[in-house]
Parts: structure tokens; C-alpha cells; sequence
């Protein structure tokens, strides 16, 4: 395990570049993939999350060219191989996406295996309604799970959680699937996956929280990604919890199903500003963050799915804000790469921090000046980068452990930390 060293930073003021959307760069693969001819996607995300997505794709058959470190070439209409078994590693993304790939197109029974915190995450709100349409999935709670490739049936889903894992493995089966696909999610989730499948022909409608997919082919579609704004979001909390900061990132993904952060860094009080330059299919382009006093929020349940990997980053500011911060409706933190409410809390409470857990969410009251502690990433890129981020706010120097966790999605954040913010690190 890595521990590195972490301290205190004053105010900052900065401008920062950070790598690729992870959840873009999935899409960009498997629709890649499963489209007829050739597409090149360039800005693909650096971490090892990605990594399993373009192994697992290969190990099955398909046609990747590492064109240079941030660029690929797929050929998609791939005869699809079944090398066994396909290591979906620390990615929730990487397994739930291939769950409705290979429901139609597995040749052979396909084993999909995961670490440790893969194999305890829950995969049967996947496998129900895939089984539902015709697919043959055993067993169906966590993996390693056996998928056999089997005809399928468009079917009506009514979800009980809103995530975009499963509804883009309901559209990828749909896609294959004899008749109409529909499904209706309880909130909004991120909607990458319908925007690329619209721009590469698919027959697609959406409209609020229901979306339909017929069967029919994909046409290959170049895709550049833009910055990931998860990955950017450690340095708008940073800015916005240290008052006189300023924090531009550029380039960065401003998709409004991912950017509730800023929605939320708003009603704190702090100071947001966005130029959008681009907008299909995928709006992005810079935002300004600047700090001044905070003041503490509720969270509303809906504005949960826009944000929920941008919590514990909203844990660490609200230590930081006067008064009372509540989030409430997020149980499926409980259920992310770690426990997110108890890992976080761990790390802040540790610091200092006034925190109190619920079930779904958690209390927080500030303002609080955290103390320098001994912290721990708990096997999870988010609360390794939200614990970074804690140690800046800090007095005092802190350690983190399990900093390697952290190249899951984004192995050079230390780095841009230091280069960006002056974040003194010691390995
Ligand atoms: C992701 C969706 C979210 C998110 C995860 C990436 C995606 O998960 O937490 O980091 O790329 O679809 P859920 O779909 O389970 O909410």
C-alpha cells in the first residue's frame, strides 16, 4: 500500500487541464465496439477502470489499435470470442456494461470476475430485468457471474434505482433485442449513453426519465472525450472551501446530468462560472470556481443522481461551511467502490469534522478547522481524492494510505494537485 504525505495550502489561485471522462470513455469503447466500421476516440481516460473496459473488449474479440497514451482505434462488428474468464477489476461500469453486451452476443458461456470490491457490489438490479428480456445470467446477487448469449425480447422496465450502469445494459441488450425496449427510471441519471447512441444512428427516443431503444445497427462515430468533471471536482471544492481562491478547470465536461456539484457549490455560496464552447454531443468547455464563506445546505434527494460521485467532495466542503449541511436519498453511496458515508466520515471525523451518518446520507456541521490526521483511501479513488482534499483544507501535515486507489480513474491527481494548488506531498 502507498502513503504519502500531505499538507496544509493557503489560498489559491490556478488554472487546471484534467484527463478524460471515465464514463464517456466506456461509451465510447463497447458502442465503438458493437458499431459497424471504424471510429478513433481520442482524450480516452487514463485509469485502470478504462483499462479493464478495453481488455475485457479485446479478450472478446474486438479490434483495438493503441494509437498513442490517450487514443484508440476500434473496429466494431467484431466475431465475438469467449476467452475466459474477463476481469472487470475494481469497475462497476466495466461489468454491468458487458452484462447486456454479451446477454445477445456472448458465443459461449462468458465468466465476468472482479477485486474484492467488485465481487460485494450488487449486480441483480442488472441481471432481473436482463433475464426478463430472455437472458440466461447465473447466479445474479455479485460476481463472478456467468453470462450465455441467448436471443433477447424488448421489454418495459420500470427501475428502482436511477443509475446509468443499468440503463445503458438495458439499452445495449435492447439493441439486439427483438421489439421495443423502454425503460423508466425513478431520477435522471448521467445520459451519456443515449447521446452517443442518438449521434451513431440508433432508433432512440427520450424524453425526462423514460427512454426507448429498437433494434437496429450503429454506424461507428468518432468521439473526442472531454475532461472528466468528476475529476475536476476535487479542485472546485478546494477552491470553493478556501474563501479567496480561485480555481479555473478547462475543457471539462458540463454535461447538466453530471454537474449537480455546481448546483450545489452555488447554494453554499460559493461563486461558479461556466463558458460552454462546445455542446453536441457532449457540452463542454471551462469553469471558474471561486471561494469566499459558505454557508451550509440541504441537499435535495433529486439533485442526488447529478452528483452522487461528487459526495464525499461535497462532505469535505460542508466542513467548512457555517452552520448545517444535510444530504438525504443517497443510499447508493453505501453500495459504491467502498461504503462512501462510512469511509468518508471516517476520514473527516479523524480530521475533526462534525459529522453525524444516516442511512441514505449524512449531517455535517461547520465551520470547522480540520486538524492534520492519519487517513486512509479505504480502496476508493473518490475518498482518496476528497481525503486529499480534506489534508489541503487542513492545519497541519496528514498521511493518506492507499493513494494507488486513486489511479482507478486518475493516476496523475497527486501531481496536478501539487502543480495546481502547491499542495506539499511527501512520499
Ligand atoms: C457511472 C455511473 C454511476 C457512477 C459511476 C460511473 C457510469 O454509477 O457512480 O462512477 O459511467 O455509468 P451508477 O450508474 O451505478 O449510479
Amino acid at each position: 500500500m502507498n502513503r504519502v504525505g500531505l499538507g496544509p495550502v493557503g489560498r489559491v489561485r490556478s488554472r487546471v487541464r484534467v484527463p478524460g471522462d471515465k464514463s464517456i470513455s466506456h461509451r465510447a469503447l463497447v458502442l465503438n465496439a458493437v458499431a459497424e466500421g471504424t471510429a478513433t476516440v481520442r482524450g480516452l481516460a487514463p485509469g485502470a477502470d478504462v483499462g479493464a473496459t478495453l481488455g475485457a473488449l479485446e479478450a472478446l474479440g474486438v479490434t483495438i489499435e493503441r494509437l498513442g497514451d490517450d487514443r484508440v482505434r476500434v473496429t466494431g462488428g467484431a466475431h465475438w470470442h469467449a476467452k475466459q474468464p474477463i476481469d472487470c477489476q475494481n469497475s462497476g461500469t466495466t461489468a454491468r456494461l458487458l452484462l447486456g453486451l454479451l446477454a445477445s452476443r456472448a458465443p459461449a458461456p462468458v465468466t465476468l470476475t472482479g477485486d474484492q470490491s467488485l465481487s460485494r457490489r450488487p449486480m441483480r438490479r442488472v441481471v432481473e430485468p436482463l433475464r426478463r428480456m430472455g437472458a440466461e445470467i447465473e447466479p445474479a446477487d455479485t460476481l463472478p457471474l456467468t453470462v450465455t448469449g441467448r436471443p433477447l425480447t424488448g421489454a418495459e422496465h420500470h427501475l428502482d434505482v436511477a443509475s446509468a450502469q443499468l440503463k445503458t445494459a438495458l439499452l445495449l441488450a435492447g439493441l439486439a433485442a427483438d421489439g421495443l425496449t423502454m425503460l423508466i427510471e425513478p431520477g435522471v441519471s448521467r445520459d451519456h449513453t443515449e447521446r452517443v447512441l442518438a449521434a451513431m444512428g440508433a432508433r432512440i427516443e427520450r424524453r425526462e426519465r423514460e427512454v426507448r431503444v429498437r433494434p437496429g445497427d450503429l454506424t461507428a462515430l468518432d468521439i473526442d472525450v472531454p475532461g472528466d468533471f468528476s475529476s475536476a471536482a476535487p479542485f472546485l471544492a478546494l477552491a470553493a472551501a478556501r474563501e479567496g481562491s480561485e480555481i479555473v478547470v478547462e475543457e471539462v465536461g458540463l454535461n447538466p446530468t453530471r454537474t449537480g456539484f455546481l448546483d450545489l457549490l452555488r447554494a453554499f455560496g460559493a461563486e461558479v462560472e461556466t463558458t460552454v464552447v462546445v455542446t453536441e454531443p457532449e457540452p463542454y468547455g471551462d469553469v471558474r470556481v471561486m471561494g469566499t464563506k459558505l454557508s451550509g445546505i440541504d441537499v435535495d434527494p433529486e439533485i442526488v443522481p447529478r452528483t452522487i460521485d461528487e459526495l464525499p467532495l461535497i462532505a469535505v466542503v460542508a466542513t467548512q461551511a457555517e452552520g448545517l449541511t444535510r444530504v438525504r436519498g443517497a443510499t447508493e453511496l453505501r453500495v459504491k467502490e467502498s461504503d462512501r458515508i462510512e469511509a468518508i466520515a471516517a476520514g473527516l471525523v479523524r480530521m475533526g469534522a462534525d459529522m453525524e451518518m444516516a442511512p441514505d446520507g449524512f449531517d455535517i456541521r461547520g465551520p470547522t478547522v480540520l486538524e492534520g490526521a492519519r487517513l486512509d483511501a479505504a480502496g476508493d479513488h473518490r475518498i482518496g481524492m476528497a481525503l486529499a482534499i480534506g489534508a489541503a483544507l487542513a492545519q497541519g501535515g496528514s498521511t493518506l494510505d492507499g493513494t494507488e486507489w486513486i489511479d482507478v480513474s486518475y493516476p496523475s491527481f497527486l501531481t496536478d494537485l501539487v502543480s495546481c494548488a502547491g499542495v506539499p506531498v511527501r512520499v
